[in-house]
């Protein structure tokens, strides 16, 4: 009932042209979700190689699609136009709703979405993708955190149905109402939670990660691990595989935001087996290097 009044406020709001900042894993992945579901979203990165992996992305999806006839050539076509790849901000000042996904450290996102306040209009709806960075804290960066929420994705876009809508404590119901109605209309699933670091899924996918750091310093091996999660204990992946998914650059940050907010809990292992593969730039699927060798 609460979701469908929000519903209701989010008409006000309609999005004709979005924008996603990052085009890495995530960034790429909303890019394509928004496009193939009808929303023109700018796709901005500062880096042409993460913009043309963006897009290959999407066309080797589609052109699967087409193969097993389930998409016919318009579509593909359609979904394609929906995109728009650029590395200037020209392009944002006739967006109406952004979704930032770029690395996970709260003095990039705070430059990032400060900068990007400054060019869109004042109705213009602002979330970000982090995984665990406190929304009330990003907010700070902000001249109208009533317009700003957290739109927390899961990866792969395509495939994950959960987004999380988080409520900071200047965010207005017309922001989350219009931000569960693009989740709703990207075909996902939107749950609305309070702010504080991890919000829901990762305060409990982070202690996850960290048992099976534990693990791995008490001796475990990670492909046992993961053989035991999968094959018996039914998991899609095991931690050592997911980790690769994630990113291990990625995980390595959100397990230091998670460390700082949770001191007694989180706390971060000395030689924690996910820090000492960062430090050697294994960053998992994303660079071919990880707990395993990807092609
Ligand atoms: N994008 C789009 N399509 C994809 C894809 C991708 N990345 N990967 C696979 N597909 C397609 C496949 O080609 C296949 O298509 P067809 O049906 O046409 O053959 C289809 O999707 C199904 O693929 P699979 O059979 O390989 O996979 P599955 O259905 O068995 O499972 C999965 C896929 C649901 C993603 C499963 O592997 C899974 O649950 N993995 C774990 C994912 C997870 O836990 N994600 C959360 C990470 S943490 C996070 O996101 C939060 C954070 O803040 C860090
Ligand atoms: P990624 O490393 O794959 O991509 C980040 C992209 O941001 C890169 O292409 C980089 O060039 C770009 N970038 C950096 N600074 C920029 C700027 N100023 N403007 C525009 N682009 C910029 O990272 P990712 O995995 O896509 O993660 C992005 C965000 O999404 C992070 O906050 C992460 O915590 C969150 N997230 C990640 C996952 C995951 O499983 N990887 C899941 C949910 C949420």
């Amino acid at each position: 009932k609460g979701l469908a009044k929000k519903a209701g406020k989010a008409n006000k709001h309609e999005i004709k042209k979005a924008a996603v900042l990052g085009a890495g894993i995530m960034g790429g992945g909303i890019a394509f979700q928004s496009a193939s579901k009808g929303t023109p979203i700018v796709m901005k990165d500062i880096n042409q190689g993460a913009l043309d992996q963006g897009l290959a992305e999407a066309s080797k999806i589609l052109n699967k699609k087409l193969k097993k006839g389930r998409i016919d050539g318009n579509k593909l076509a359609q979904t394609l136009n929906n995109i728009e790849p650029t590395l200037n901000n020209e392009a944002l000042k006739d967006t109406n709703f952004i979704i930032e996904a770029v690395v996970e450290n709260p003095k990039v996102k705070g430059a990032v979405l400060a900068e990007v306040e400054g060019l869109v209009s004042e109705d213009t709806i602002i979330t970000s993708n982090t995984s665990t960075i406190s929304i009330n804290k990003l907010a700070e960066s902000l001249k109208r955190p009533e317009n700003f929420c957290g739109m927390h994705f899961f990866n792969p876009v395509p495939l994950m149905q959960l987004v999380e809508v988080i409520r900071g404590e200047k965010t207005s119901e017309e922001t989350v109402a219009a931000t569960v109605a693009y989740a709703t209309k990207m075909g996902k699933t939107a749950i609305v939670v309070n702010d504080c670091a991890g919000f829901f899924v990762n305060r409990v996918l982070f202690p996850y990660f960290a048992g099976f750091s534990l693990l791995l310093n008490d001796g475990a091996k990670f492909a046992n691990v993961d053989k035991v999660m999968e094959r018996e204990f039914g998991w899609p992946m095991g931690p050592a595989m997911l980790l690769d998914v994630v990113g291990i650059d990625t995980a390595d940050h959100c397990t230091d935001v998670m460390a700082e907010a949770f001191p007694t809990r989180m706390q971060k292992l000395e030689n924690d087996p996910i820090s000492v593969l960062y430090n050697n730039e294994f960053y998992g699927q994303k660079n071919t290097k990880g707990f395993y060798q990807h092609s």
